[in-house]
């Protein structure tokens, strides 16, 4: 990617940290859309907890690893279970919490099911529905167990731009990780996917390849994120951040979105 796509994307980034109230020290990947945002993620999830039982997923794979628990809702969209499959954890290894009429998950099940370090995967915005999983009745439990919480949210993460809709959205960026798409509510063009990582070095480290090797010197971002290619499964990029900026940059735009 061009250096000046690397700043545009950096912008971007940060905007929508700052919009989707998501914590400061997170870093972003744009990716094609919310399956590969989920993928994305959650090898970042997938890294961490591996590494802290001393175990190097992406240098020695997962032949003889520590098995990771997996809790995910049984309305959890297909994409977070191929995710999981593609990651090889597993789409039916996980432990499979019900759910309610609307689709969200029921918290006390989730409470129950999650007694240790784990990947929890909750949801914001059902795909039938539009319902959110009540991220203030699990949250602290999950806090309080280690675990990885990545939240899917493919349409719903733009609720916590929105005054009249952020309410559903409480707990939420208490998470570790978050997947959306700017081509849903954001009505930007396809392929602008968007995976956010309170750790920044997670999502670095999880990277399936590393950064291409060159004679030039690497465009840095400005908030010393890595630049895309570090965080996203892809390595060259057609610059889809740049649609993403024009968006945000037109001056009304921000009121107009907001309400
Ligand atoms: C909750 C949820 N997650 C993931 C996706 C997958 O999105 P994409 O088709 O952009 O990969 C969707 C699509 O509708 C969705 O509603």
């Amino acid at each position: 990617m061009s250096p000046v796509a690397v700043h545009l994307e950096d912008a971007v980034h940060r905007w929508l940290i700052a919009m989707l109230g998501l914590p400061e020290s997170c870093a972003a990947a744009t990716v094609t859309r919310a399956q590969m945002a989920n993928f994305t993620a959650l090898a970042a999830a997938r890294h961490t907890l591996l590494a802290r039982v001393g175990w190097n997923a992406e240098r020695d794979g997962l032949f003889g690893a520590p098995p990771i628990p997996v809790v995910v809702s049984e309305q959890s969209h297909s994409t977070v279970g191929k995710a999981l499959a593609m990651l090889g954890l597993g789409r039916a290894r996980v432990t499979t919490v019900r759910s309610d009429a609307q689709g969200r998950v029921d918290a006390a099940a989730l409470r129950q099911a999650v007694t240790g370090p784990a990947i929890v995967c909750l949801q914001a915005g059902n795909v039938n529905t539009g319902a959110f999983d009540d991220f203030t009745a699990v949250m602290p439990h999950l806090r309080r167990q280690d675990a990885w919480v990545h939240i899917d949210g493919a349409f719903g993460l733009w609720a916590a731009a929105s005054p009249a809709y952020a309410h559903l959205m409480a707990g939420a960026a208490e998470a570790d990780s978050w997947a959306t798409d700017g081509h849903k509510i954001l009505n930007v063009p396809y392929d602008c996917g968007l995976a956010f990582v309170r750790n920044a070095a997670a999502l670095g480290a999880a990277r399936p390849c590393p950064a291409p090797t060159s004679l030039l010197p690497r465009p840095v971002s400005r908030s010393g994120a890595p630049p895309m290619p570090h965080g996203e499964p892809g390595v060259s990029s057609c610059g889809w951040p740049c649609a993403i900026w024009a968006t945000m940059a037109w001056p009304h735009w921000w009121k107009d979105f907001a309400g």
